[in-house]
């Protein structure tokens, strides 16, 4: 059922806090601990200022960005999120379908509901795969190879979560994955009747309750334990030593994606790394973590001529973007405004989304006197 368009994304979350069960809500939504990342974020990005030129012929503005040698007509990506799936039925597909259709790449999780060969049969997305470690290196190598066989052009390894982040709001809620009945649970289900029907209903109806994907079958099937098995813990001792082997046995482009140090991006650049996504994880993992504003140019400076910039948090307007390029980034991942998006209307609300922002950022252009992506740059104020 089509719904008057969402005017910003501040609307779309709001139709996604009515849609989702407050569990699921809160799990996409908020921070950690005591949120103090997502007050922050906030304030950096309200911060961004520009100095606009003036006087510049706006007339045709074009929003085409190169990524990795590859033309795609906005500089966005839709970012990885686990359990996509849950805010919409076969979420990930919609979600990449979403991206094809506005021509960015869609970046599957490794803790999709939906393996990443559907999604590529499904959808005629341009695929990453986002990479968490497992405790076991085989297991992670062959996951690797299915995201290669899929036809993966990047693999983006997650580097900024290393241990799992403290969200008391979810156990408050009593949502986790794995999804675990409870009262509490089936009370917020009952209170979200479209949700349910649309999404959980399906799902039980089509083969039961969703689990992550890109586990191995002996371990998926245990999904309703909480020890998910040693070998698939997320390892805590990820460190440049796997960098190096992935480098060794991924032949499409490298992502490393949570770095915000110029020195680690350095590193990333001395071990042939092709990209980095400056990201604090949306502040859903570190409280109090700096936010990418701060320190983007500062890493974009360093490793900019040898390693393609990517950034992301907290963008909730084309404005944000442009103040994200503008500091040095090449390209932006979106994670919550499309997963709003998506909740309301599956592929169509994601896309609406992203073409939301980028009219956005046309008009942004517009007043910046920028007409192409590359003349943003130079009209953003460094945050001091
Ligand atoms: C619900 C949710 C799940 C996420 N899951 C993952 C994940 O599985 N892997 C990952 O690298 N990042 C994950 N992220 C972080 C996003 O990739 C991205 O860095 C972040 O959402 C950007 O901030 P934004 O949501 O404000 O745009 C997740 C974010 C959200 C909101």
């Amino acid at each position: 059922m089509a719904v008057t368009a969402s005017l910003n994304i501040a609307e779309a979350r709001q139709r996604a806090r009515a849609r989702l069960p407050r569990g699921l809500f809160e799990y996409i939504d908020r921070g950690a601990e005591d949120e103090t990342g997502i007050a922050t974020s906030k304030t950096a990005l309200d911060s961004l200022v520009f100095k606009p030129r003036v006087l510049v012929d706006v007339s045709k503005r074009d929003a085409t960005t190169r990524l990795f040698g590859v033309d795609q007509p906005m500089p966005l990506v839709v970012a990885p999120t686990a359990v996509a799936g849950l805010v919409w039925y076969d979420g990930e597909v919609e979600l990449a379908k979403a991206a094809a259709a506005v021509g960015i790449p869609f970046c599957v999780s490794t803790q999709s509901i939906t393996s990443v060969e559907r999604i590529a049969g499904e959808s005629g997305a341009r695929l990453w795969f986002q990479l968490y470690v497992w405790r076991s290196r085989e297991r992670t190598r062959e996951l690797v190879r299915r995201a290669e066989r899929a036809g993966a052009e990047a693999l983006v390894l997650t580097v900024d979560t290393a241990v799992t982040p403290n969200r008391e709001y979810n156990v408050r809620n009593g949502f986790g994955i794995p999804i675990k009945p409870s009262v509490r649970a089936g009370l917020d289900c009952l209170a979200h009747p479209r949700w349910f029907a649309g999404v959980f209903a399906k799902y039980l109806r089509n083969g039961g309750v969703p689990t992550y994907a890109h586990y191995p079958d002996e371990f998926r099937t245990a999904l309703g334990r909480v020890a998910v098995g040693d070998e698939i813990g997320l390892a805590q001792d990820v460190g440049w030593g796997d960098v190096r082997s992935l480098r060794d046995a991924w032949k499409g482009k490298l992502i490393l994606k949570g770095v915000l140090r110029a020195d680690d991006a350095e590193k990333a650049a001395e071990l042939g790394v092709d990209g980095i996504v400056v990201s604090n994880h949306g502040a859903r993992n570190l409280d109090h973590a700096i936010h990418p504003v701060r320190c983007l140019t500062d890493i974009a400076e360093r490793v900019g001529d040898r390693v393609t910039v990517l950034a992301d948090s907290g963008v909730r307007r084309g404005s944000h973007v442009a103040g994200y390029l503008g500091l040095g980034a090449q390209g932006v991942l979106l994670g919550r405004a499309v997963l709003y998006g998506l909740a309301t209307d599956g592929a169509a609300g994601a896309q609406a989304v992203l073409e939301m922002i980028r009219r956005e950022l046309l008009t942004t252009m517009g007043f910046l006197g920028a007409p192409t992506v590359a003349d943003i740059v130079g009209t953003v104020e460094r945050p001091r």
